[in-house]
């Protein structure tokens, strides 16, 4: 089987992770510190916490921004489940958003519209909708390996109390007008899962230039413990910290992520020219002035010119070719436990999520089986 994303783990990698091992420091310690340092510097943020998971930098970054019970965190619909399961595990409410057709990014001037006219300020400075509700974050996510605008969304949301939340899980090291992710929002998040393009096997970070939030953060990833010695804690809290041994692996990639992003790059370059002229088929867009880390590298099938939809074409891929390959993100308002949630219509969501398809992407490829994959979606399209 040609895998969609399997991880790369080199023999430096192993060297490091046993390193830590054979020493007495674990758990959350020196090299997690490190690590963070390292990433807050290449992202040029002052602050940063490592941590189990993606899913929990952002449970973080949602109580250290100020989200409540009964707030609700404005999101888009076309993303990895998570930022939605992240407001849920504060009784927060996910609102879900469409995203824009170009680069399948949140449509910002469409949520922008929705504020204007659905909310106001309250005394507190608060926007509260006319039922009441409070809007406690937005979280913005970076979508399959581009940034979206966030810089333009923060400046109208802050003068409205509204913080932001960037989800860059998928876009570590992508960058638009020069600057990479984190540069406008309150809080970033990344996550270090096995498929994304650094992995500390499990993990994820959160960055900020405020001190006091990642602060906050810590204290609560540490249990809410309130005294070094003693076990006195002062609020409900969490075991979140990022182990060092898992720590090791993390920053051992991650001094390889330029080297990473340039063969992410040549894999897309490889896919674009082989596919280029396959009838039915488009490519992803990457916006004027950004480059992208071609996480997950993903076409558009036209079923009534390619002569499938990208549902059939993923089935066939998997049965006939041994090549696996999956669908964007469904909707979070379209099906499972969050469809339902008041949606503004998300048809431009729908759409990208009928006709997306992600190619196998793994930074270890080779030529030959992109190859493969390649010969397989033509071989399935007309006259293939
Ligand atoms: C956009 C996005 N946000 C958050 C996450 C959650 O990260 P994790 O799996 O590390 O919890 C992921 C992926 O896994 C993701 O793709």
């Amino acid at each position: 089987m040609v895998r969609l994303a399997a991880p790369e783990i080199t023999s430096e990698d192993r060297k490091q992770v046993v390193s830590v091992l054979e020493g007495s420091q674990i758990a959350y310690g020196p090299t997690s510190e490190k690590f963070e340092r390292a990433v807050a510097s290449r992202l040029e943020l002052g602050h940063a916490l490592a941590v189990i998971s993606g899913t929990a930098a952002l449970h973080l970054a949602l109580l250290a921004v100020g989200v409540k019970p009964g707030d609700l965190v404005l999101m888009p619909s076309l993303t990895f489940v998570a930022p939605a399961h992240a407001a849920s595990y504060i009784g927060a409410a996910p609102r879900f958003f469409d995203s824009e057709p170009n680069y399948m990014q949140l449509d910002v001037p469409r949520l922008l519209a929705w504020l204007e006219h659905e909310c106001e300020l309250d005394a507190e400075g608060n926007a509260r909708t006319a039922k009441g509700e409070r809007i406690g974050a937005i979280v913005v996510v970076d979508l399959l390996g581009h940034l979206s605008d966030v810089g333009a969304l923060a400046e109208r949301v802050r003068p409205m109390g509204i913080p932001v939340v960037e989800d860059a899980a998928q876009a570590l090291g992508a960058t638009l007008r020069g600057e990479e992710a984190g540069a406008h929002a309150d809080i970033t998040c990344l996550s270090f899962n096995a498929n994304k393009i650094v992995t500390s096997a499990g993990g994820g970070m959160l960055l900020s230039n405020d001190r006091g939030r990642i602060k906050t953060a810590q204290r609560l990833a540490n249990q809410a413990k309130a005294d070094p010695r003693y076990y006195v804690h002062d609020a409900v809290g969490f075991n979140y910290r990022l182990p060092s041994a898992q720590a090791a692996l993390g920053l051992a990639q991650f001094g390889r992520l330029d080297e990473i992003i340039e063969r992410k790059r040549r894999m897309a370059c490889s896919y674009r020219a082989a596919l280029v002229d396959v009838p039915g088929l488009s490519f992803t867009r990457c916006a004027p002035q950004a480059t992208e880390t071609n996480w997950l590298f993903t076409v558009h099938v036209d079923a009534a010119s390619y002569g499938c939809s990208a549902r059939r074409l993923m089935d066939l891929l998997e049965d006939r070719h041994r090549v696996e390959t999956r669908p964007i993100f469904t909707p979070l308002h379209a099906a499972g436990v969050y469809a339902g949630e008041q949606a503004v219509e998300c048809p431009v969501a729908d759409r990208l999520a009928a006709t997306g398809l992600s190619l196998p992407s793994s930074l270890g490829i080779s030529d030959e089986e992109l190859d493969r994959v390649c010969e397989a979606i033509r071989s399935e399209a007309p006259g293939g």
